[in-house]
């Protein structure tokens, strides 16, 4: 097994040992919250823990989660939910998030933001000294507003590109039926939190992958002396 997905494992054992008995748990997306998901069906499936729901936060969560066996439930049937448990594409030293490499940002941002306490599981390669360094910023679209979005986006100071599907003709179309910008800031983002603001105050924008001030708990994969750790940052 490669060092990346290693890590990666580790950082969804950790997480789903944070899940306890009797709690609603929002189930995140990506190939790290994969192994969290996982995790957390094995010790309900031991009798570690018991009467655990989940909220997924795409259409893979829920999947998973059906896999293996963690009873779901939707927003309207609950009043809180007690953890997150999410992937991120980047995270700041301040533990901002850029989100939505799996274009899930948009469903994800509802369910950790609810969340009273919002664990993020990643490998170190995720964390950068300031936001859009290494991984361009989603936006989800509504596609009526797809050319006008841009056009303001641009107006910013990004570059943007629409998301093409891999293995499929034509763009990546989200679990809501949206299309995905995703955005290079030629001369960085210097405030998230006026970004995240700015970009979802233009009509036809449904969503951007800044999270800001959300995250409460960061669990970094790393390998010291090749041997696998979980760094907590909290
Ligand atoms: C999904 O839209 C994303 O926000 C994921 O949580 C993020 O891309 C992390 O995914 P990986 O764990 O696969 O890197």
């Amino acid at each position: 097994m490669d060092a990346v997905t290693v890590m990666k494992q580790e950082v969804g054992r950790a997480a789903a040992a944070l899940v306890e008995s009797n709690t609603i748990v929002g189930l995140g997306t990506g190939s790290t919250t994969a192994y969290a998901i996982q995790f957390i069906g094995d010790r309900l499936a031991a009798g570690e823990i018991e009467n655990v729901v989940g909220i997924p936060t795409s259409f893979q969560a829920e999947v998973l989660a059906k896999q293996y066996k963690i009873p779901l439930v939707g927003l309207d049937v609950v009043d809180h939910i007690d953890l997150a448990i999410d992937g991120a594409d980047e995270v700041d030293p301040d533990k901002n998030l850029i989100k939505g490499g799996g274009a899930a940002h948009t469903r994800e941002k509802v369910v950790d933001a609810l969340a009273h306490k919002f664990v993020v599981v990643v490998d170190s390669g995720k964390m950068v000294d300031s936001l859009n360094s290494t991984f361009l910023l989603p936006v989800e679209v509504i596609p009526m507003a797809i050319a006008p979005v841009t056009r303001q986006l641009e107006a910013l100071g990004a570059k943007a590109e629409l998301r093409m599907g891999v293995r499929k003709a034509g763009p990546v179309v989200t679990d809501e039926g949206n299309l995905v910008l995703d955005l290079k800031f030629e001369n960085g983002i210097t405030d998230p939190a006026a970004l995240e603001k700015t970009i979802n105050n233009i009509p036809g924008v449904l969503e951007n992958g800044l999270f800001v001030g959300v995250a409460d708990l960061i669990l970094v994969g790393e390998i010291i002396d090749g041997k696998p750790q979980v760094r907590e940052v909290s």
